[in-house]
Parts: C-alpha cells; sequence; structure tokens
C-alpha cells in the first residue's frame, strides 16, 4: 500500500469523531505536531503553556491544579508562573495517573479537566468517549531502549609496564 496517501481504514469511524472533536474543539491549538507536544523547538527550548487557562473551576480545588507554580518555581519570572510544558499523547492509555502532579487517574477525566480548564467547554459523555477512542489510536511501538555497554576486554592485550 502506498503509505504516503494514508490508510483510509486505520482509524474507526468513532476514532475519526474524536479526531475531528479534538480538533474543533481547539485541543491541537496546543497538542499540536506529530507528537501533539507542539512544534520542534531547538534542543533547550519547551513549548509551554498555561494550565489551568480558565482558572475558578471545581477541579483548581479537586486536583490542586493552583498548588505548584509550574515553570515559574524554577525562573521566578513572573510570565512562567502556571506555565506547564504541553505533553505528547502518544502512547497516553499507559502513562495514567494524568498532569504534573498525577492527581487524575483516568483518561475520560483528564479529557473532561482539559476541555473546561483549557478550552471553558464542558463536553458531553459522547465527545468523551470519541475523544478517548481517539486517542487510543495514539498507541504505537515504544522505542527499545539499549543499555549503553563498555567494550569487552576479552581478547585485548593489556600492557602492564
Ligand atoms: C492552552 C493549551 C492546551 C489546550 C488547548 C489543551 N491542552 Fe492538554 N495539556 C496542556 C498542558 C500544558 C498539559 C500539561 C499539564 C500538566 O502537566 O499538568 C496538558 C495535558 C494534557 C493531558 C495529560 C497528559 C499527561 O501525560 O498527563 C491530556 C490527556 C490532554 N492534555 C488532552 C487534551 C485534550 C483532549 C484537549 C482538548 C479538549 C487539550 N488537551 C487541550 C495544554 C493544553
Amino acid at each position: 500500500m502506498d503509505k504516503s496517501k494514508g490508510d483510509k481504514t486505520a482509524l474507526t469511524v468513532q476514532q475519526l469523531k474524536g479526531m475531528n472533536t479534538f480538533a474543533e474543539l481547539g485541543c491541537i491549538a496546543c497538542h499540536s505536531g506529530p507528537n501533539f507536544s507542539g512544534p520542534n523547538l531547538p534542543i533547550g527550548m519547551g513549548w509551554f503553556m498555561k494550565f489551568p487557562t480558565f482558572t475558578g473551576s471545581e477541579y483548581d480545588d479537586k486536583y490542586r491544579l493552583m498548588e505548584d507554580m509550574g515553570r515559574f518555581e524554577a525562573t521566578k519570572k513572573e510570565a512562567d508562573k502556571q506555565m506547564w510544558r504541553v505533553p505528547t499523547l502518544r502512547n497516553i492509555l499507559f502513562t495514567a495517573p494524568y498532569f504534573h502532579n498525577g492527581a487524575v487517574k483516568t483518561l475520560e477525566e483528564a479529557v473532561r479537566v482539559m476541555a473546561k480548564t483549557q478550552l471553558n467547554k464542558d463536553l458531553s459523555d459522547e465527545q468523551v468517549q470519541n475523544i478517548v477512542a481517539f486517542l487510543n489510536a495514539l498507541t504505537g511501538e515504544i522505542p527499545e531502549q539499549t543499555m549503553p555497554r563498555l567494550p569487552s576486554l576479552e581478547g585485548m592485550s593489556v600492557v602492564t609496564e
């Protein structure tokens, strides 16, 4: 198959609906690019966004969202208050609990919290299910990590003078 044209059967109908909802709601404003973590920036620079953008929802207290000041803790700059790195959504199914403090246990709830705090939107159950189905589709192979090894000394002649 010619992969450059995309595989139109790769996503289920529900996942496609979720992908459209994700885009229409505006999740993509922050979670953009191939890893859904914003544009590629030079090494040393990060794609930081405010979280929560809309404060005052029930979630602020429920999940202690105002306790940690984010990037401000490191830079002490006023503009960095509540700024967080936009995380990738790839393999998100396996990375519970969610957010910087791990306060949210399920992906469904994380999606609701995001919609409310970042976009000031209340989602229907169906919207949540569709987005979660879409996020499920972002599951892929996790690259194998091989540990570095020192070269073996076997067969080397050791000079001992
Ligand atoms: C204004 C920017 C912005 C928008 C819009 C936004 N997000 Fe996020 N998202 C973030 C940031 C920043 C974090 C990291 C928060 C943290 O570390 O506590 C995050 C975290 C997440 C997480 C948890 C990731 C993890 O590993 O813990 C999920 C899931 C998520 N977003 C999904 C969504 C969905 C779905 C939408 C749309 C309804 C959305 N986001 C809209 C900025 C945004």
